[in-house]
């Protein structure tokens, strides 16, 4: 399969471009510094996903887009032009890959071609302790606003006959990036603990499922719609901050109050200080096998214990 991703050179395009690479597929990755990313395995295409350009005509000829492409959001204070950037980066990719899908949406042999997009368990907002699936409604927050805007735009794909999988993906753990590796040296350190009250749902999902969760969407002509790409295990807050601790052999008895958390996260801290409680029942009901169901498991292959 001919595969053309954004935001390939991310946390989680690291990872699948080598998965896609060792089974046989062509991968094509966009970035707007494709002159200077060493080290990735595919052909990389100089652009900006929020504009459109001549990369969508190499788009237009693949078989399958998964558009990653999305300005981190933790580590800074969302003013309006961080706001503003925040939503751009992810819906004007959106629409920039649909435009390119909906010029040709079948493959040679006359299947549809295949979008998966990314999205975020933020689409829910925040829930307590209620359990959240596919099914459950949208959050009126302001991530959940840019998630409802970002699925929205994918809208005109499906109307021209392509597949669309909305990945809504929970917290990636993995060792170089994301979360966790703030978290590690506080804890490695003996100084973690749970974040604000602690009783807050934490929906990690392990990168390599993450991988294997978009493979899925690729490969499953039955997978369409939204999919939470979460494990099927979530924890509270205070849990994950136990089970940290344990996997380092440090203790983690010391709480990050929230306004600290603050400090350092920016107002990507909501995240962290709210969260959902996210099951993944579509991902198991088309009979996806997690290779880490289980914190402990994941966090162990992790950090390497
Ligand atoms: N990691 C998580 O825990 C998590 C959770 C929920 C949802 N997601 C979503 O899943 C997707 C992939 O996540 P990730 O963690 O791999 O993301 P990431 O590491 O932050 O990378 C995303 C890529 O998007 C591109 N990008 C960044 N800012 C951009 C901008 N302003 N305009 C256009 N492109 C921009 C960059 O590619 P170039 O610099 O090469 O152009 C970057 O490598 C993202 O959309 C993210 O929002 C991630």
């Amino acid at each position: 399969m001919q595969i053309f991703i954004t935001g390939g050179t991310g946390l989680v395009g690291s990872r699948l471009v080598p998965h896609f690479k060792q089974r046989g597929d062509m991968v094509l990755v966009l970035s707007r510094r494709a002159n200077v990313v060493a080290g990735m395995d595919c052909e990389m295409i100089q652009g900006d996903p929020t504009q459109s350009g001549d990369w969508q005509n190499r788009a237009a000829e693949c078989d399958a887009i998964v558009n990653l492409a999305g300005e981190n959001i933790v580590g800074k204070r969302w003013n309006d032009e961080v706001r503003r950037t925040l939503r751009e980066s992810r819906v004007k990719a959106t629409e920039n890959c649909v435009q390119a899908l909906s010029r040709q949406p079948r493959r040679s042999d006359g299947s549809p071609k295949v979008l998966v997009n990314a999205s975020a368990i933020g689409y829910y907002g925040p829930h307590g302790d209620e359990e959240l699936d596919e099914n459950s409604p949208p959050g009126n927050d302001f991530l959940a606003g840019i998630c409802m805007d970002w699925e929205r735009a994918t809208v005109p794909a499906k109307d021209a006959g392509v597949r669309v999988v909305l990945a809504r993906i929970g917290v990636v753990l993995a060792n170089d990036g994301g979360p966790l590796a703030k978290m590690l040296l506080p804890f490695k350190l003996g100084l973690g603990g749970r974040q604000g009250s602690g009783k807050q749902w934490f929906s990690w999902v392990h990168r390599d499922d993450v991988v294997g969760l978009i493979a899925l969407a690729l490969d499953n002509p039955v997978v369409s719609g939204p999919v939470n790409v979460t494990a099927p295990n979530p924890v509270t807050n205070k849990d994950f901050a136990k089970t940290l601790g344990r996997a380092l052999g440090r203790p983690a008895f010391m709480p990050t109050p929230g306004f600290m958390l603050k400090l350092v996260m920016g107002d990507g801290a909501e995240i962290v200080l709210t969260g959902q409680r996210v099951l993944p029942k579509r991902a198991q009901e088309c009979g996806y096998s997690f290779r880490f169901p289980e914190l402990d498991g994941a966090l162990a292959e992790i950090l390497g214990s």
